[in-house]
C-alpha cells in the first residue's frame, strides 16, 4: 500500500519533492499545506491533491503517515516536533532546526516513537561522498579542513535568504557546506565565529556578508569555513582542502584530487546505483515494521547545527 504523505510549503523545494513523490507508486501525496494560499492552492490543483492553509491541520490528519517540511529555516524545528508528536515520519529540508534544543528533542522523539527522521542532506546517496569517506579513512590523522565560498549573488529570494531571523546566519543557511565535513570528521569540541553584514536593518535583512567559522574537531584537527556573499566578484568561487597526515584531498570546482607521496591523482568514484533521498525515506518508513529506524544521518545533521548555531549572533 502507498505511504500517504503531506507536504508543507509551496515554494521551490515543495515543488521539487512533490514532483519526485508523485512519480513514485509507493507514495501518495494526499495534502499540501502552506501559509501562501495562492501558490499552495495552485500547486495542489496541479497535482490533483488537497490544499490546507494551516500546517498544524495537516500534521494532525490521521490518514497521513509522513510529513515533508519545505518551509523556511525558522519553522523546521517547530514543525518537525509537532509532526513527530503526532507520530508522523518526517523528511525535513535542511537545516534540521534553528535551535539546538529543538533538534535534540526531534532526535529523542524519533527514537522513542520509532519514526524515521530524515534531513535532506544528499551525501548519504552520493557516490562521490562515499568515495571521499573511504579515502579519508586511508589517510591518517586529520590536520586541517578549509572551505571557501565567495559569491556575487543574493539568491532567488534575498528577502528570505539574507535575513537573520528567517534563515539564520550564513553559516546556518549554508549548513550544506558544514554537514559533509561533519559526516567525514565528526563534531566539534569548540567553535569560533566572526560575521560582518553590510546594510543590516533592524529587521535583520542585509545586503552583503562575510562569515567565518573555526572549529576544533573532537577527534583532533582544525576546520575552517569562509563565506562571503553579495560581494564584488565576477562569478562564484568555491574550494576545499582536507589535509590529513598521509595525504591531502582538494576540490577546486571540478571533482576531488588526492595528493601525497604518490603525486596527484583524481579521486576514483564508482558509479553505483543509488536511491533518491525520497526513495530512501520511503524504504526506511517501510522498514520500521521490522526494525527501529536508523537515525545516524539525523545525528550528523544535529552535530552540524551545533556548529552553525554556535555561530549565531
Ligand atoms: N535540498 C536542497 O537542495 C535545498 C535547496 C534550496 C533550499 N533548501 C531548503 O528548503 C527550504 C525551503 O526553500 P525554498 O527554496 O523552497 O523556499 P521558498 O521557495 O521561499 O518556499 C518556502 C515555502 O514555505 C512557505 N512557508 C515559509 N514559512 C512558513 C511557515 N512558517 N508556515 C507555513 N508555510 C511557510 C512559504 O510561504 P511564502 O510564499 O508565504 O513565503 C513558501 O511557500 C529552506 O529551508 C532551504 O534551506 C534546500
Amino acid at each position: 500500500m502507498a505511504i500517504k504523505i503531506g507536504i508543507i510549503g509551496s515554494g521551490g523545494m515543495a515543488r521539487h519533492h512533490l514532483e519526485r513523490f508523485s512519480a513514485m507508486s509507493t507514495a501518495e501525496v494526499v495534502a499540501i499545506a502552506s501559509r501562501n494560499e495562492q501558490t499552495g492552492a495552485q500547486l495542489a490543483a496541479q497535482h490533483n491533491t488537497g490544499f490546507i492553509p494551516e500546517w498544524a491541520h495537516l500534521v494532525a490528519r490521521e490518514d497521513i503517515d509522513g510529513v515533508v517540511i519545505c518551509t523556511h529555516n525558522d519553522s523546521h524545528g517547530e514543525i518537525a516536533l509537532a509532526a513527530l508528536r503526532a507520530d508522523k515520519h518526517v523528511f525535513v529540508e535542511y537545516p534540521l532546526a534553528s535551535d539546538v534544543g529543538e533538534g535534540e528533542a526531534a532526535l529523542r522523539l524519533a527514537k522513542e516513537r520509532h519514526r524515521v527522521l530524515r534531513v535532506s542532506h544528499p551525501e548519504v546517496v552520493s557516490n562521490e561522498h562515499q568515495a571521499l569517506k573511504e579515502k579519508i579513512s586511508e589517510l591518517g590523522e586529520l590536520l586541517l579542513t578549509t572551505f571557501v565560498r565567495l559569491t556575487p549573488g543574493r539568491g532567488a529570494r534575498p528577502e528570505v535568504l539574507f535575513n537573520l531571523p528567517i534563515s539564520g546566519t550564513p553559516a546556518h543557511f549554508f549548513i550544506y557546506h558544514i554537514y559533509p565535513i561533519v559526516d567525514c570528521f565528526g563534531g566539534a569540541a569548540s567553535v569560533e565565529s566572526r560575521a560582518a553584514y553590510d546594510g543590516l536593518t533592524e529587521s535583520g535583512q542585509y545586503q552583503r556578508f562575510v562569515n567565518t567559522l573555526t572549529v576544533e574537531f573532537k577527534r583532533g584537527g582544525i576546520g575552517q569555513w569562509t563565506w562571503a556573499g553579495g560581494i564584488a566578484i565576477d562569478t562564484a568561487v568555491q574550494n576545499e582542502r582536507y589535509v590529513l597526515s598521509e595525504g591531502t584531498l582538494s576540490y577546486d570546482g571540478d571533482g576531488w584530487d588526492c595528493s601525497g607521496d604518490w603525486g596527484l591523482i583524481g579521486l576514483p568514484v564508482f558509479d553505483s546505483p543509488q536511491p533518491t533521498l525520497q526513495q530512501l525515506w520511503l524504504s526506511e518508513i517501510q522498514n520500521t515494521a521490522d526494525q527501529p529506524p536508523c537515525l545516524k544521518d539525523a545525528e550528523v545533521a544535529l552535530e552540524a547545527i551545533r556548529i552553525s548555531l554556535a555561530a549565531a549572533p
